[in-house]
């Protein structure tokens, strides 16, 4: 299946430059999903961003958006598809909230009303109350407050895909947890397309779907995150998403601290561990299994519960992170 961001061999060379910024990507993002680009700075990653919008011209490569070679689209015509949030919010100072929001509703020439409705709504959604915020300036809101604003002016006018360039960067530890739980709120009913940069590896394994690894303007890797945790493919991304300290964090979890109930398949001939089993070893045997279910057992061998293969995913992640399905990425 072809994806709803296609690149196909993308280089950009800046002029003067000694290698490629981004240097022959291809990649299939799927409609819906969450993709996180993650690398050292100076990767590329913004500049594979910009390319999808156009800010930047590729110099060699194409990249289609729903299937079609994004310089066929007027880039007025492309941009009105594709929602734009950056680190530094960039809302207009001498304007209140409401027409902040408004912004690309208005361009499009919706009417007022059609404005307003939309603009509370957005509001209700990114979680500021439309009545004691609409009103107000970009400079009486907090920093995380106007990091939502700048989300709700992104989806104002319904976007299929969002471009989000380390949206989160700038903001302290506890308000940028609220704002990922947000975004994945969001998601979870809104279902953009979404690329999203990120220096910060768990923000990347709490929102990715699928993880693209960049390394001086190349694509490295690209799957689940679990995949990348548990198998990367080569040292620098191990190092780069600390897939050793996720392994070490399984491996101070046993089996009995998160095991389920034990279900009628404890019968069966599922692989057995015994509740003191560590997640890491156990992670190893579902891996080796052909099945997904553990059945745990107590000091006699007597099924006590049993481990499945998303419950340990899910421990690999902070909380609040969805399933993520082992199968669902294309490369
Ligand atoms: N407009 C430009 N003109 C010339 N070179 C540029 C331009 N923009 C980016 N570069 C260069 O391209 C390379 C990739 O930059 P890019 O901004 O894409 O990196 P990044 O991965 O987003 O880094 P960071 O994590 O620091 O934001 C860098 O070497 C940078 O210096
Ligand atoms: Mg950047």
């Amino acid at each position: 299946m072809s994806g709803i961001i296609e690149f196909d061999r993308v280089s950009k060379f800046f002029p003067g430059a000694v290698r490629p910024a981004v240097d022959a990507v291809s990649l299939d993002v799927q409609e819906g999903h969450l993709v996180v680009l993650l690398g050292p700075s100076g990767c590329g990653k913004t500049t594979l961003m910009k390319m999808v919008n156009r800010l930047y011209e590729p110099t060699g490569g194409q990249i289609r958006v729903g299937g079609t070679e994004i310089n066929r689209l007027k880039v007025t015509e492309l941009r009105r598809k594709i929602g734009y949030v950056i680190q530094q919010v960039g809302l207009f100072p001498h304007m209140r909230i409401n027409k902040n929001v408004g912004v690309v509703p208005k361009m499009l020439g919706w009417d007022k009303n059609r404005i307003e409705a939309r603009v509370d709504e957005l509001l209700e959604l990114v979680g500021l109350p439309p009545a004691e915020y609409r009103s107000r300036y970009p400079g009486q809101l907090s920093g995380g407050q106007q990091q939502r604003v700048g989300l709700a002016r992104a989806l104002a006018a319904d976007p299929t895909i969002m471009l989000m360039d380390e949206p989160f960067a700038a903001i302290d530890n506890i308000t940028r947890t609220r704002l990922q739980d947000e975004l994945l709120r969001i998601q979870g009913t809104v279902r953009k397309t979404i690329l999203f940069v990120t220096h910060d590896v768990e923000e990347a394994i709490k929102l990715a779907d699928e993880i693209v690894i960049m390394q001086e303007g190349k694509l490295i890797q690209y799957d689940t995150p679990l995949n990348i945790l548990t198998n990367p493919s080569n040292e620098f991304v191990a190092r780069l998403t600390g897939a050793n300290d996720v392994l070490r964090r399984l491996s101070l979890q046993t089996a009995e601290a998160i095991m389920l109930p034990p279900g009628p398949e404890t019968t069966s001939t599922f692989k057995q561990v015994s509740k003191n089993t560590d997640l890491r070893e156990a992670l190893g045997l579902l891996l080796s299994s052909r099945e997904e279910t553990l059945v745990v057992t107590d000091e006699d061998g007597k099924p006590v519960g049993r481990l499945t293969m998303d419950l340990v995913r899910s421990q690999t992640q902070p909380t609040g992170k969805k399933a993520v399905s082992a199968t669902s990425t294309e490369n």
